[in-house]
């Protein structure tokens, strides 16, 4: 059946494989790509799509409540998928408002768009919220996060994406718009902005430049393969109950220093390096402020009701990601070029 779907957030990392994966499995459903193309989008994240006819893309801002509006009253979209955000936890940390700007506001201009031009039908539309198991704030050695772990965020980020649920949620229960949450564990994969540990860890070997450890290096977080995140959306979108949250995760637990040892040893090896070169530039810094010590999401329950499961084991998805980042240097040199720099001396010249 034919549908028409705005998927924002579409030319970031995690959004450009769910883009992709729409497109091409869905020929008859026409994907609108709403991005404000901020420094996490690209639209080099998504050239093997220019020439597919059920693609659309749309520059524009959720923070910018009247282009919403008449985006949503222009196009008939019979669902959302929500992933645009700002996204990473230090940027949080030196600018929250951007975050409650565009996860906080930004959603719930979403949120009213669907409630006007959906009135009278919410049962044939869907608002599904992507977001994150930050929501859950941190465990100790010990436990998961299951669906019905209370909310407790530590991070201006987490904060802002708890917030965003909470609005999804409450406007399920005050105005009966259909909804879906998921909330997923830390994604890897090609495409990710080299901000984020593991490609900015393969960005400074390529460069021979320090890896930054925060801390000890002993926090631990979980690890899902993107292509296997962006299979979940799918499966929820099309299968997911209204008015029900699932937690997406690997069962794939790494302390950082050790997920950095393990990529030290990929990458020696694709580089043709002997064992042991890259780890000499391990470099223990400054602890991030507030840092959570462990994620680790229980996936039960997508797996019981939807039958969903990761495809990839780490290692094979790591190598993966390595291989893609080295194939793809231009794509690399494009993204760290210019504000980078800026951004890459603020965060660690000091630490
Ligand atoms: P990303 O930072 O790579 O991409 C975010 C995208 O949103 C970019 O293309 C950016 O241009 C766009 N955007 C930002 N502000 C916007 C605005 N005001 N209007 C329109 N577009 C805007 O993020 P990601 O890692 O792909 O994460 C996508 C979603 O998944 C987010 O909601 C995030 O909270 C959630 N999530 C991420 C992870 C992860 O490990 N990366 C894990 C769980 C959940
Ligand atoms: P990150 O990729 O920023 O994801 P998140 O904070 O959303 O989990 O960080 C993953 C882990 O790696 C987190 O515990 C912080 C740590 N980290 C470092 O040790 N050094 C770094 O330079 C970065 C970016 C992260």
């Amino acid at each position: 059946m034919s549908k028409k779907i705005l998927i924002t957030g579409g030319a970031g990392f995690i959004g450009s494989h769910v883009v992709r994966l729409f497109v091409n499995k869905y020929p008859d459903y026409e994907i609108y790509n709403l991005d404000k193309l901020t420094y996490a989008g690209n639209l080099e994240n998504l050239t093997d799509l220019e020439s597919s006819s059920n693609y659309h893309f749309v520059k524009g801002d959720i923070v910018d409540a009247s282009f919403i509006n008449q985006l949503f009253q222009e196009h008939s979209f019979d669902g959302v998928i929500h992933l645009a955000a700002e996204s990473h936890v230090d940027r949080s940390i030196e600018n929250p408002m951007e975050f409650i700007q565009t996860n906080v506001i930004g959603t719930v201009n979403l949120l009213n768009a669907a409630k006007e031009t959906w009135k009278g039908e919410f049962d044939k539309h869907l608002f599904y919220h992507v977001s994150t198991d930050e929501v859950y704030g941190s465990l100790d050695e010990g436990g998961f996060f299951y669906e019905t772990t209370s909310y407790d965020p530590q991070s201006p980020y987490s904060a802002s994406k708890a917030s965003s649920d909470h609005f999804v949620r409450a406007y399920r229960n005050t105005y009966k718009l259909k909804t879906v949450i998921s909330n997923c564990s830390n994604n890897y994969g090609q495409n990710q902005f080299p901000e984020k540990l593991i490609p900015l860890c393969i960005n400074n070997i390529k460069h021979n430049k320090p890896l930054p450890i925060y801390g000890k290096g002993e926090n631990i977080r979980d690890w899902l393969y993107v292509v296997d995140h962006a299979r979940a959306i799918d499966v929820i979108y099309h299968q997911g109950k209204d008015g029900e949250t699932y937690n997406i995760g690997g069962f794939n637990e790494w302390t950082n220093i050790d997920l950095v040892h393990l990529l030290c040893k990929v990458m020696d090896k694709k580089l043709g390096k002997e064992e042991g070169t890259s780890e000499k530039l391990i470099t223990y810094v400054t602890d991030r402020a507030g840092h959570d010590l462990r994620y680790a999401i229980d996936a039960t329950k997508i797996k019981d009701e939807l039958g969903w499961e990761p495809s990839l084991q780490f290692e094979e998805g790591l190598e993966k990601t390595v291989d893609w980042y080295l194939e793809n240097e231009e794509w690399l040199e494009n993204i760290t070029s210019g504000n980078y720099q800026n951004y890459y001396q603020q965060q660690y010249e000091n630490r």
